[in-house]
């Protein structure tokens, strides 16, 4: 049996959202605490299981390059000054290799997906988004290639949203449950509000077989002028099985500032040396700014 060993991480965006400050620096490079939002991607992905990361960029990314590469001099820097802590932490896992290709025009999420079908070939593939980050006790991607293993079918992630957020996803419309798995009947593309077929919307993980490609190719333009990944997979649907997996975990959305700065409270809290310190400011702006929560 073919399992998912290469994945796809779209990386091209402009990052609007979080301009200016991303005028020259990739928005996969903010850092959440000490790591940049794209290293907790590439984290996930090898504790899946992935063996080979493409990962598509556009211009001005270079800086993710450098961010996976050996950097010798710094790391023999950290040695002389026996910062061996730091030095783990900026040691490259050897367990993947990370190739990069270019997405020479922004035409949306479909488009970037398809520049790197020659580097997929003939095989399953995985497909995470930058913008959500998931903790979770299996990471997302690994219950999604379960899923994958017993059905052999694309399966792409989900999570519940609320009414009024549907409209900022791709949303699932079910067709039949088996637990935490849903046969899906449409996948629509960022519906207007109050259209939804369900609150059941695509969370940035996804395990495909290799025919979304002959849907890529089509190349159709879809919701906001964009080539959709969306519009793909209903189209894939329609000729394989294609899966919904409501899966475990938290996921922090980091495409849009206010999601960013709660995931770095949240992160931070999770670092013992920061924590109590933090929580102390917390309380304090609290108390002081005598916030009323509406
Ligand atoms: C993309 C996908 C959408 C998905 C979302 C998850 O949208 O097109 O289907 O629900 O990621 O974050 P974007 O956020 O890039 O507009």
């Amino acid at each position: 049996m073919k399992t998912v060993k290469k994945a796809i991480i779209p990386a091209a965006g402009l990052g609007t959202r979080f301009l200016p400050a991303t005028k020259a620096m990739p928005k996969e490079m903010l850092p959440i605490v000490d790591k940049p939002t794209i290293q907790y991607i590439v984290e996930e992905a090898i504790k899946s299981g992935i063996e080979d990361i493409i990962i598509v960029t556009g211009k001005g990314k270079r800086s993710i390059e450098d961010h996976f590469d050996y950097a010798p001099e710094l790391e023999q820097n950290l040695l002389e000054k026996q910062k061996l802590e730091i030095l783990e932490k900026v040691r490259q896992s050897s367990n993947v290799d990370i190739h990069y290709i270019r997405q020479k025009e922004p035409k949306g999420l479909g488009h970037a997906v398809w520049c790197a079908r020659n580097f997929i070939g003939n095989e399953p593939f995985a497909v995470l988004l930058g913008d959500d980050i998931v903790q979770a006790e299996t990471p997302s991607l690994r219950q999604l290639i379960n899923e994958y293993e017993q059905t052999l079918s694309s399966v792409i992630g989900v999570q519940t949203v609320g009414d009024n957020e549907t409209h900022r996803y791709g949303i699932v419309d079910p067709s039949q449950s088996n637990g935490r798995r849903y046969e899906v009947s449409n996948f629509v593309e960022k519906p207007a509000p109050g259209t939804a077929p369900s609150n059941l919307a695509i969370m940035g993980r996804y395990v495909f077989t290799p025919e979304i490609f002959k849907f890529l190719e089509e190349q159709e333009i879809g919701a906001g002028g964009e080539i959709q990944l969306t519009d793909a997979i209903q189209k894939l649907n329609t000729i394989q099985r294609v899966f919904a997996f409501d899966f475990e975990g938290k996921r922090y959305d980091v495409g849009e500032k206010l999601g960013f700065i709660q995931t770095s409270v949240e992160f931070a809290l999770q670092h013992e040396d920061l924590k109590q310190p933090l929580l102390r400011f917390l309380s304090e702006i609290v108390e002081n700014e005598s916030v009323k929560v509406k």
